[in-house]
């Protein structure tokens, strides 16, 4: 067995807040494991960041018109809170814009180009002639030449899975405008992953312990046969390609990004005042490495990054790579775009934390994809965390505090019901090691639930209140008993769900204990607990209908918020024009109907005007109009565009220059 331990999890994308999918995917069973690990006593580093370059990045930048150095910088500091807020143990968490990592990923471009592992080819490229600029992956999205998803985008389609290129897409279009691109040639470095697929292959057939769903896309990617990919992009966005002749031109995002877990454990070493100790993983055949992510990016970390890293030759390569699949939400894909999530930062403010990862851990998308539905997580907090455990702490340490003097009492002569429920926490412990060891998760934190119940029917069955005057012994004996059971109850739980565990102990006043001497009971007789509170607050129906509601709610404001391109703007073919003529439309209370001259040609427009102007008010004016809209036919007259006016409650101002323009300028 190997003595070290890096667990990396998939360095999210700094272009939006982190929700429970993310958190299902990678972070939340990596923290588990990295918990577990180190209760193990092993030398175990959780090692996280941003992903902060690239295409995700400026496109999101480019939506929202800021730069994005602003959207990384307010992501980071977003994401890294909401994952403190989960209690997610990250020994670092660093960011992909820092120097370090540029200079690294500079340095691993350079060794690979050198020993031949990437060349440069001159390819032809979508380029958009509407937007003046090549395309680089995302930035092109279409039909899926494999399952068909026609809102793939161009270096992965998100459906299925598949990496691609733009050029593969079907129908493709601008992401940017909407219009069909063109093909352009332009210069790329390209890295040579066919030269690595029968080491890749000879590597992976040993990994006998893998997930399936980890080695079946694999195959299929051997089966196809290994393609060079462009590890280059025309941006300006990004770790810079380090060569005189590729300017303007920055790393594949997905070629610096792994390389980001390793930056990271240098800045962690750095910060710890041992700037050499990240060698001691990186380069140690003694280190066992692990990647946690989702299922869409097993391509990456089981193909490329180990070739990648191959390449380099030094460093050591994935132990295993814990790939979960998908986490959908009541139904439905969980969208970032269609705010169909549940952030990560917006649940902290409602619910504790321990309650999500109860819950997100019982229904871990460990073998299928897993539905989190809001009904049922109040459910199954409400019956398993709360009345199962939460109860059972409490009933036993309140009377604990009410009969026995505050004092766990000593135990007299243990019953065989007693040892039964040591034996089965030796079990649990055992159990719950081997669950985790392979990335159950899932059945881990069952078995847990399994032995908090057994606690439950071992003290109702026991009934201490009633043997308190009958036979005090015996009741001192079963509330011993429970004390221990919690005791463990909270260590084992301390992985899973850290909060809860740590307040249990604190109300127990004993310490976290390694894993393996959880069997052994730690509490002696005698000990006095401290402030007895209760652990969970159950969660009401209200409560659940409040997200519900949200939920939906939200998604309406996402589409009201919807951007518009410069290009959409300028559709609008927005002109200023001089009011030459007026008078009222017949039968119409409300209505003027106005000529109006765009300098090279007259129109008629109708206008409601009449409650907020006078004739002569509107008279000789220069207003600012819609020139291409539809032509509309009202009360009978043709109304050939529209005006522009501000508008609040009853006030109604229309919108002139404050500059004498000529008629028919144009507004931009
Ligand atoms: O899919 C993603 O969100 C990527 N940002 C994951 C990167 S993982 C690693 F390689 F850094
Ligand atoms: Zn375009």
């Amino acid at each position: 067995m190997k003595n070290k331990i890096l667990i990396t999890s998939a360095l999210p994308y700094a272009n939006g807040k982190v929700h429970i999918g993310h958190l299902a995917g990678a972070y939340l069973p990596a923290d588990i494991y990295t918990r577990f690990q180190r209760r193990k006593g092993r030398d175990a580093i959780h090692i996280c960041g941003t992903d902060e370059n690239g295409v995700p990045i400026t496109i999101s930048a480019e939506k929202q018109g800021v730069s994005p150095k602003e959207i990384v910088d307010r992501y980071y500091k977003i994401i890294k809170e909401s994952f403190e807020g989960f209690g997610i143990s990250f020994d670092n968490f660093s960011r992909t814009s820092l120097p370090a990592h540029y200079k690294l990923a500079q340095e691993f471009f350079l060794k690979l180009h050198k020993k031949g592992y990437i060349s440069s080819k001159t390819e032809e490229q979508f380029y958009c002639p509407n937007c003046k600029r090549f395309l680089p992956d995302r930035y092109v999205e279409g039909t899926c030449p494999y399952c068909g998803y026609t809102s793939a985008r161009g270096d992965q389609c998100e459906k299925c899975g598949r990496w691609l290129e733009p050029t593969m897409l079907i129908n493709p279009k601008c992401k940017i405008c909407g219009s069909t691109p063109i093909l352009r040639e332009t210069k790329h470095w390209y890295f040579n992953l066919d030269v690595f697929q029968k080491r890749l292959q000879e590597w992976i057939s040993e990994k006998e312990h893998w997930r399936d769903n980890v080695k079946q896309f694999v195959q299929g990617w051997f089966q196809e046969g290994l393609r060079p990919r462009a590890i280059t992009r025309d941006l300006s966005w990004g770790v810079p390609v380090p060569l005189k002749e590729a300017r303007n031109k920055v790393l594949y995002v997905w070629f610096d990004a792994p390389i980001g877990y390793i930056s990271s454990t240098i800045e962690w070493a750095k910060n710890k005042g041992e700037p050499e100790k990240w060698k001691d993983y990186w380069y140690s055949k003694d280190t066992k490495l692990v990647h946690f992510i989702g299922k869409d990016n097993i391509i990456f970390h089981a193909v490329v990054w180990p070739a990648i890293l191959m390449g380099m030759e030094d460093y050591i390569l994935p132990d295993d790579i814990p790939a979960n699949e998908f986490l959908n939400m009541e139904g439905g894909k969980i969208s970032t775009s269609r705010n169909w999530a549940v952030w990560l930062d917006e649940y902290l403010r409602d619910f504790p934390p321990d309650y999500m990862r109860y819950y997100l851990t019982i229904i871990a998308p460990e073998t299928k994809d897993s539905d989190f539905k809001w009904k049922e997580f109040q459910e199954r907090v409400n019956t398993e965390l709360i009345n199962a455990f939460g109860n059972f702490v409490n009933r036993v340490l309140t009377f604990v505090k009410n009969y026995m003097g505050n004092k766990i009492p000593y135990p007299e002569s243990l019953t065989e019901n007693s040892q039964q429920i040591f034996m089965q926490i030796e079990e649990t412990v055992d159990k719950i090691d081997k669950l985790i060891e392979s990335f159950q998760m899932r059945k881990a934190i069952k078995s847990f639930m399994d032995l908090a119940d057994m606690g439950n029917r071992y003290y109702d069955i026991s009934a201490p209140w009633k043997m308190l005057k009958e036979n005090p012994e015996n009741a001192g004996n079963t509330i011993y008993t429970c004390c221990v059971l919690i005791d463990a109850l909270a260590d084992i739980a301390e992985p899973f769900i850290p909060f809860s565990a740590k307040r249990i102990k604190k109300m127990l006043g004993l310490p976290f204990r390694k894993w393996d001497e959880i069997k052994i009971p730690q509490i002696k007789g005698g000990e006095e607990l401290n402030r007895i509170e209760i652990l969970y607050k159950k969660i009401e129906d209200g409560e659940i209908e409040t997200q519900i509601k949200k939920l939906g709610k939200e998604e309406e404001m996402e589409q009201k918020k919807e951007y518009v391109s410069i290009q959409d703007f300028k559709k609008m073919g927005l002109r200023t024009a001089k009011i030459i003529g007026i008078e009222r439309v017949e039968n119409a209370d409300k209505l003027y109907k106005l000529q109006i001259d765009l300098g090279d040609e007259k129109r008629t427009l109708v206008a409601g005007l009449v409650k907020h102007y006078t004739e002569d008010e509107l008279l000789g004016k220069t207003i600012v109009v819609i020139t291409n809209l539809e032509p509309a036919i009202i009360r009978g007259i043709k109304s050939e565009g529209m005006l522009l006016a501000a508008s609040s409650g009853e006030i109604v101002s229309i919108l002139q220059p404050d500059k004498d323009v000529p008629s028919g300028s144009e507004v931009s």
